[in-house]
């Protein structure tokens, strides 16, 4: 049996194993299984060694390990060494990678929605694990016009902006691209508006944000990463704002679909019906 798991603390709420043993039945992995594991910190080493003896072949990692992985991997590429956040890992030439599919199953699901990156206004709210994927979607040539940064504890966005001037130097955009806004504060109007914490993950969790500046503005869009729950109260009040709303969901499904297809050589479909299978 080859065995592959998504760990993480909370993993309850995962949809990873039904995804992906959907796909190992529709291509008829027949003697693969995907399952999910709650782990504890100083678990990580033991499953990052049972990928190297072959006793589990593939791994995702969410929440709240991403960072703390990438220390235990034997390498990763050049991308990944630079934002030190892993999601997929593979064994590949007797060494256990560590990749991260989130920037790119990110900037597939805006790309989907004919959403240009270049001179926008974006409001990230979070500086966990998956911050810098999304961060680093905005730091490039033609990228990002304004980047603010919120986190409940400022100093973690401190230390992000502060690695990340250096990229915001190499690509030389606006040395003041990244601004960092007081959590529960207001920044100017921005076009995106992003919620990269784990806040809603509980259904009646709120950020502390007012966001009533953007009463009917039916231009500006709310994406949370939060795909399950579907609506979090981060997009419910969007919504009711007509703001245009995203939840993680695309996001989550290309972050998937390009693990699976390092483990396996098969790029699943994204159809109607792997979406459905996820409501
Ligand atoms: P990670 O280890 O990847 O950072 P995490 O602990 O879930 O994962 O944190 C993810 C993000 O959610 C962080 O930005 C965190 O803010 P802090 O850095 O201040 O901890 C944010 N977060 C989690 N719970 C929160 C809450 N109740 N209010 C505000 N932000 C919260």
């Amino acid at each position: 049996m080859n065995k592959y798991l998504v760990i993480g603390n909370p993993i309850a709420h995962s949809l990873s194993p039904l995804l992906h043993n959907y796909w190992f039945k529709k291509y008829k992995f027949l003697d693969s299984i995907y399952e999910k594991k709650k782990v504890e910190k100083k678990d990580l080493k033991k499953i990052v060694e049972q990928i190297k003896n072959d006793e589990i072949k593939g791994v995702n990692v969410t929440v709240p390990f991403k960072r703390e992985i990438f220390d235990l991997i034997d390498t990763a590429p050049h991308e990944v060494q630079f934002t030190k956040s892993v999601n997929t890992l593979v064994k590949e030439n007797d060494k256990v990678v560590g990749y991260n599919t989130d920037q790119e199953g990110f900037e597939i699901s805006l790309e989907e929605n004919e959403w240009d990156f270049k001179n926008k206004k974006v409001f990230i709210i979070g500086a966990g694990g998956v911050t810098p994927s999304i961060l680093s979607s905005f730091i490039r040539a033609d990228g990002a016009e304004k980047i603010y940064l919120s986190n409940r504890t400022r100093s973690k966005a401190e230390e992000l902006k502060k690695f990340w001037d250096k990229a915001i130097d190499f690509y030389q955009m606006n040395k003041d691209t990244i601004e960092i806004i007081d959590w529960g504060e207001k920044s100017e109007l921005c076009d995106l508006i992003i919620n990269t914490t784990s806040v809603g993950l509980t259904r009646d969790e709120k950020l502390d944000f007012d966001f009533s500046d953007y009463n009917n503005n039916k231009e500006a869009l709310f994406y949370d990463l939060i795909y399950n729950p579907k609506e979090t109260n981060f997009l419910k009040e969007a919504r009711i704002r007509e703001n245009k709303t995203m939840n993680g969901k695309m996001m989550f499904l290309w972050q998937a679909h390009l693990a699976f297809k390092k483990w396996t050589g098969v790029s699943p479909k994204i159809d109607q019906e792997v979406i459905k299978l996820l409501d």
